[in-house]
């Protein structure tokens, strides 16, 4: 009896102080793991005991090791591969970059092809799709009303394949908006990232960037991470782009 009550009692603190939290699992799928800020999604996931498919075309280059990541040979450009690696998962992230051909358009951008390939191999899977979430573009949010950050770069300056990747991205975000059939997130980083520590505290936007008292539109790579996989655990953003800064 007495045993009963203690473990009763233990039961309740855990509750109480959030330790041990009691979300399940996820099976998540990472594309683009071996990247800057897929590292930070990757750790984060599996910080939190989640199951981690990491993808890469190259998984020799994916260094971390973790009971719970397992590493595969994948590439967004094939529809087979694409299928056979997210089938069965409960979320997949996409955080990948890179101009395919030389057409430099918009269509051309690494992100927006991923968003069509991976809502066209999800949609047939109806109610046991994943959920998507996109790693997004700052230059599709809005630095004043009704203008983006992409309008505002001084094109001049910009690398050719760094501005096909903009509008690339703010592309995406225009296909994910006609998307209604597959539960899809777009989550957009504020214009500058840095290195700073986890600190779990940020703030949660829409369109508009967000910025701090200093007039700055920051957060680091790690507490974005953090914010992916509250949305990965949470879904509390089905269809709609949200924005991450302090
Ligand atoms: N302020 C901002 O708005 C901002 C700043 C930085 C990044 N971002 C966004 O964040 C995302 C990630 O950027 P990052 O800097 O972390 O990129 P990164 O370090 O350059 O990494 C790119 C990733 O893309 C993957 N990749 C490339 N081609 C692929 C393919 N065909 N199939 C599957 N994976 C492929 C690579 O994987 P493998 O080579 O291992 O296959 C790699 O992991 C991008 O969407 C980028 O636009 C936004």
């Amino acid at each position: 009896m007495l045993r009963r009550r203690v473990l009763f009692i233990g039961l309740a603190v855990l509750l109480a102080t959030g330790i041990g939290h009691a979300e399940p699992a996820l099976n998540i799928v990472i594309y683009g793991a071996t990247g800057e800020i897929g590292t930070h999604i990757v750790r984060e996931a599996l910080q939190r005991d989640h199951r981690v498919t990491a993808v890469s075309r190259n998984p020799a280059g994916l260094e971390m090791q973790h009971p719970n990541l397992s590493t595969v040979k994948g590439d967004l450009l094939d529809r087979a591969s694409v299928s056979a690696i997210v089938t069965g998962k409960d979320v997949v992230i996409v955080s990948v970059r890179g101009v395919i051909g030389d057409s430099a358009t918009p269509e051309s951008a690494l992100q927006f092809i991923a968003a069509e390939m991976l809502v066209d191999v999800l949609f047939p899977m109806g109610d046991n799709a994943p959920r998507l979430i996109h790693v997004g573009g700052s230059g599709s949010l809005e630095v004043e009303p009704g203008v983006l950050f992409a309008e505002k770069l001084p094109k001049i300056l910009l690398p050719k394949d760094l501005e096909v990747e903009i509008l690339g991205q703010i592309l995406a975000l225009e296909f994910y908006r006609k998307v209604d059939d597959v539960h899809w997130t777009y989550i957009t980083p504020p214009r500058n990232f840095t290195n700073g520590e986890r600190s779990g505290v940020f703030r949660i936007g829409g369109d508009q960037a967000l910025k701090d008292s200093r007039g700055r539109t920051r957060v680091s790579r790690a507490d974005f991470a953090v914010a992916i996989i509250d949305e990965a655990e949470q879904a509390m953003y089905p269809r709609q782009r949200i924005s991450v800064a302090y």
